[in-house]
């Protein structure tokens, strides 16, 4: 079988055609442009057994990204196993506008809570080389992937250890976050892939799902210098513009994702 016909292969079997593309990708150890470069090469054995295996596994409900133990985020490849949530691009927007601001600014502090794989806090480190990057989040093992993603895409920030702002000292010009904002009561609407292999420390909050905001709001202020940006669901822009309002935040925006969701609240100190 060819690349090509490995292509339209893998994207008649995966559950979504788009991920034939990152599947064939990976198992040719080539980018996804790459593939169509050489369409007649052909695949080993070897190869097309990978290739299988893969669609297997993607078929039995296991995310693909999962299976790779990599994620495009960004300009970045990442590492991602079970530890971490896998970076969406509904993220993207926010990482956009963080960098939009410190570039047109010319602030360099940067704090991302919640970090999990680090896609916020490394995106950021690596549009904005000077900027002075620390990274936090409560799961030691999220952490380690994050470390580890550091080390792979040659960026170098600061890792904590930290219950949102419980361990985190000092101001900082731009804090960031995508906070677990699941309701409790949702969590059972998720599609069974996700319930079964994200982990549930990144999806799930309490009081309605907006527990980390309130928390967030509360503390954020005396850690803040300039704007925070906050990650939301797309049916909480009410509620998480209130809560930023009731503690004293300014110039509150509300942005959304290129699926046309509420994505994205920024609010300045
Ligand atoms: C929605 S995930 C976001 C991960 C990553 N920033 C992203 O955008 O893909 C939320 C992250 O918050 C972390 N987390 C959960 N509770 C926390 C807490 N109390 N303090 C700090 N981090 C927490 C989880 O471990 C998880 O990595």
């Amino acid at each position: 079988m060819n690349r090509l016909d490995a292509l339209r292969y893998s994207a008649g079997l995966l559950p979504e055609e788009s991920d034939a593309g990152y599947a064939l990708a990976y198992v040719l150890g080539i980018s996804k442009k790459e593939i169509l470069a050489f369409p007649d090469r052909e695949l080993t054995e070897a190869e097309e057994k990978k290739l299988d295996e893969i669609i297997r596994k993607r078929n039995e409900g296991i995310p693909l990204a999962y299976i790779l133990g990599e994620w495009y985020f960004m300009d970045l490849v990442l590492k991602v196993d079970g530890s971490v949530l896998i970076p969406r691009q509904d993220t993207e927007v926010l990482c956009e506008a963080a960098i939009a601001y410190l570039k047109a600014t010319g602030r360099r502090k940067v704090l991302d809570i919640c970090t999990g794989s680090g896609c916020i806090a490394l995106s950021v480190k690596s549009a904005v080389p000077d900027a002075e990057v620390t990274a936090s989040d409560i799961s030691p093992t999220a952490l380690k992937t994050a470390s580890l993603n550091a080390e792979m895409n040659g960026l170098d920030i600061k890792l904590v250890c930290s219950d949102l702002f419980s361990r985190i000292g000092g101001k900082y010009d731009v804090i960031t976050a995508n906070p677990p904002y699941i309701p409790e009561k949702g969590f059972g609407d998720l599609p069974r892939e996700i319930r079964e292999h994200e982990p549930r420390l990144a999806l799930v909050a309490d009081e309605e799902g907006l527990g980390f905001y309130k928390r967030i709001a509360a503390a954020a202020k005396d850690r803040l210098l300039g704007r925070l940006f906050l990650e939301i669901g797309s049916d909480q822009a009410e509620a998480v513009t209130g809560l930023l309002k009731e503690n004293g935040f300014r110039n509150i925006t509300v942005s959304k994702d290129l699926a046309g969701n509420d994505r994205l609240v920024t609010a300045d100190v």
